[in-house]
């Protein structure tokens, strides 16, 4: 299998094609100095036009985490707040200890390990800091679909943060010094974790796969399209309620239970029918590579389209959705056996788009009417959040809204 980090700089789904410099540093040497592999040393740019950890490749750990401002505390506190999430994020990113002398020293002897730190409001964020002027129309709420069963305790939220790296030491040192800096200003609402594969589990970069063992992402727009950045990221002269959200994106986060004992029962050829692709590599039943294009009116021996028409793969493609688009971005997630004996996992799904109503809605509406998947999971929990742009050097996350 070679190097760990062969893998890990050039990313999985999305490393291969993002590469407009996300990352810096290939390998570097540890806070003692000695060297890291390039796991340890690959760190995500916390300036940027775009915030990290939307493009940056997936990485094997991850923790998301919404609080809610405390009662009382209003706009000056949550301003306050953002300047010392975002100190402590460029510092933790570049892979220096938290400010202050109050490092937990979980992280020491590591490197950054792609550690990435991502910032976003939720609706309720604008009315308790009085900032409704600036609400963008993309924040309202989403609608609800037949198959949802949400829990309110765990969706939504004010504040927002996604926190993913290739170290799970390093993922969590992030989560205690964020945790900590929230003081008396916000509380945690919810707390979600996931993983995914780490870099250098496989001989080369490859697409992930989720729990159900299925290859997941291959159908996600490609940094290197033209139309990737105008589907993704609110555009630059961006006016109105949303101006200050030019270079963002907006994150829909949902808890998607997976029946997995159900799914499992299930015999590999009709699996591979819910889907669409074959389970091995990812390819279309249609044929070809994992990167071959469905085609979707192929007819088999039998007079039946070979990919059905309720197939996930089928009812999700943007050209079944006028073009609807948006970048998957999942973390998988295990918490243990629930009450009633099945397991407690499945996908921590993040998508970012431009626009919900022009990425996750339209497509969630198809998908809730009934395709094959949609039997084998349960929505649990759900968020949507404006994401803003990266901040410029000396700027904190959010600046352009709060001042
Ligand atoms: C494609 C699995 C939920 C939207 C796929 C593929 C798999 C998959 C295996 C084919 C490979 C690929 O292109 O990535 C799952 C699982 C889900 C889930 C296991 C839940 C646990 C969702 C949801 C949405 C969605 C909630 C959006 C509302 C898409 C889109 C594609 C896709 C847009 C790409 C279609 C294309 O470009 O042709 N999904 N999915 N998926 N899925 Fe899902």
């Amino acid at each position: 299998l070679g190097t760990v980090g062969a893998a890990g700089a050039a990313g999985l789904a999305l490393g291969a094609a993002s590469g407009a410099g996300v990352y810096a540093a290939a390998a570097g040497p540890s806070a003692d100095g000695t060297a890291l592999t390039s796991v340890g040393s690959t760190e995500a740019m916390f300036h940027g036009k775009h915030q990290a950890g939307i493009t940056t490749p997936l990485q094997a750990r991850g923790h998301l985490l919404a609080f809610d401002l405390a009662p009382g505390a209003g706009r000056k506190e949550a301003t306050a707040l953002l300047r010392r999430w975002s100190a402590t994020a460029r510092a933790l990113m570049a892979g220096k200890p938290a400010d202050g002398g109050q490092d937990t020293g979980i992280a020491l002897d590591a490197g950054p390990s792609s550690l990435t730190v991502t910032f976003g409001f939720g609706h309720s964020f604008f009315g308790r800091t009085g900032l409704t002027a600036r609400r963008p129309t993309e924040l309202d709420a989403l609608p609800a679909f037949s198959a949802d069963a949400l829990d309110p305790k765990r969706s939504n939220g004010d504040l927002w943060i996604q926190i993913g790296s290739d170290d799970a030491l390093v993922a969590f040192h992030a989560l205690r010094a964020l945790q900590k800096d929230a003081g008396d200003a916000a509380r945690v609402r919810w707390q979600m974790n996931g993983f995914n594969r780490s870099p250098g589990a496989t001989a080369r970069p490859m697409t992930a796969r989720n729990l159900m063992g299925q290859v997941d992402g291959t159908g996600n727009p490609k940094p290197s399209e033209p139309d990737f950045d105008r589907r993704i990221f609110v555009p630059d002269g961006a006016s109105g309620p949303q101006a200050w959200m030019a270079g963002g994106s907006y994150a829909v986060v949902r808890r998607i239970r997976m029946l997995l004992d159900d799914w499992e029962k299930l015999p590999l050829e009709k699996q591979e029918r819910v889907i669409g692709r074959r389970k091995s590599d990812g390819a279309p039943l249609t044929g070809g590579s994992e990167t071959t294009e469905l085609d979707l009116n192929k007819m088999g021996p039998d007079g039946k389209l070979v990919i059905p028409d309720n197939a996930h793969a089928r009812i999700s493609a943007p050209e079944q959705n006028g073009g609807a688009a948006m970048l998957r971005r999942p973390f998988s997630f295990h918490d243990g056996i629930a009450p009633d004996g099945t397991p407690d996992a499945g996908l921590l799904f993040i998508c970012w788009q431009a626009d919900p109503l022009k990425g996750f809605v339209p497509v969630q509406r198809k998908l809730d009417r009934g395709d094959a998947l949609s039997p084998f999971l349960r929505h649990e929990a759900s968020g949507l959040f404006a994401v803003p742009g990266g901040p410029a050097e000396g700027e904190y996350v959010g600046q352009r809204l709060l001042e």
